[in-house]
């Protein structure tokens, strides 16, 4: 097959998918088939709305089918991981699971979020976070996955920063094996914001349709710090506007879904995914929002 055309899908077609609710607004379909095309793999990429008490039934699906791989989504990577056969270490940690990978019928479960994040912080700002401070904004599932993979990456200090306290806590004392760790309710992180490098917005507080608003006090963000959203509609949220203003760096959202993307794509391919072109399909799509 020759490289960036679309081929018609035929018996030799390699499926994939997502699995959600909802997943209407789901980017994944656009952005891997744009891989595939661009990596000239025969293979197929669709959005399918599974409904609470049907996920079982749609992994099974998976086996039956034979689909080599499938992205979750919300509300399904923590309930997905008991009808798998395998969870990796990594993801088991996180609690949650958004990639499948189908080897002959053994259903293995991977978590590319944080990794995903981490590759992108990377990649598009140049920011180590070896023995650097950092705070994260929120304790969920996000701050979860995206926790794990910068702890592994040696910060000198990972403060949660969460609006429950409690949370925090919690999510700080499952990393404390890892590197310095520790959970704060919001109200009381004004100290550590101020001496963070590195701030990232793990909730999505800022996201449309409330673009106005901001998860932490603007006026703690200096320049020397990296200010880090993991929202990406709009594609510069009003932290990140208030963040540039006081001559700080700045790193949108849309890297982390796209490496998600790109670690799952390379998951099961085995191949290095085509991440400009999977920029590009997504920010095409995301025109009108930007
Ligand atoms: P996700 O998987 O997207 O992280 P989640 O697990 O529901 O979703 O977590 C949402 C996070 O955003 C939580 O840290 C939540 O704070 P609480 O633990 O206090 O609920 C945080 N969050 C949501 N709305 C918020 C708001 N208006 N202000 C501050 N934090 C908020």
């Amino acid at each position: 097959m020759n490289k960036g055309q679309a081929t018609p899908i035929d018996t030799a077609t390699t499926l994939y998918g997502v699995f959600g609710h909802p997943v209407a607004h789901s980017k994944s379909p656009l952005m891997l088939n744009r891989a595939f095309r661009e990596a000239g793999i025969n293979a197929a990429y669709a959005a399918f709305h599974v409904l609470p008490g049907m996920l079982e039934d749609a992994v099974r699906g998976i086996r039956a089918l034979g689909f080599r791989g499938v992205n979750v989504t919300v509300p399904h990577k923590v309930e997905v991981m008991r009808y798998l056969d395998a969870v990796d270490p990594e993801a088991e940690r996180i609690g949650a699971v958004n990639t499948i990978v189908n080897e002959q019928g053994r259903l293995t479960g991977y978590n590319t979020d944080g990794i995903g994040y981490v590759r992108s912080l990377k990649e598009e700002t140049g920011f180590s976070p070896a023995g650097r401070r950092i705070v994260l904004v929120g304790a969920g599932g996000a701050a979860r996955g995206i926790a794990f993979a910068l702890a592994k990456e040696g910060p000198a200090r990972l403060v949660l920063a969460n609006r429950t306290a409690a949370k925090a806590e919690s999510l700080a004392e499952d990393l404390s094996g890892l590197c310095a760790s520790a959970g704060v309710s919001l109200d009381q992180a004004a100290d550590e914001l101020a001496q963070a490098d590195l701030i990232v917005n793990t909730t999505l507080v800022g996201m449309h349709p409330h673009p106005d608003e901001l998860p932490v006090d603007p006026s703690l963000l200096r320049a020397g710090q990296l200010v880090s959203d993991i929202v990406y509609t709009p594609r510069e949220t009003a932290l990140l506007k208030e963040a540039r203003a006081r001559g700080a760096a700045v790193h949108g959202g849309l890297g982390m879904f796209i490496y998600q993307g790109a670690y799952a794509f390379e998951y099961w391919t085995g191949t290095a995914a085509p991440v400009e072109a999977m920029r590009q399909a997504v920010e095409e799509a995301l025109g009108a929002h930007a």
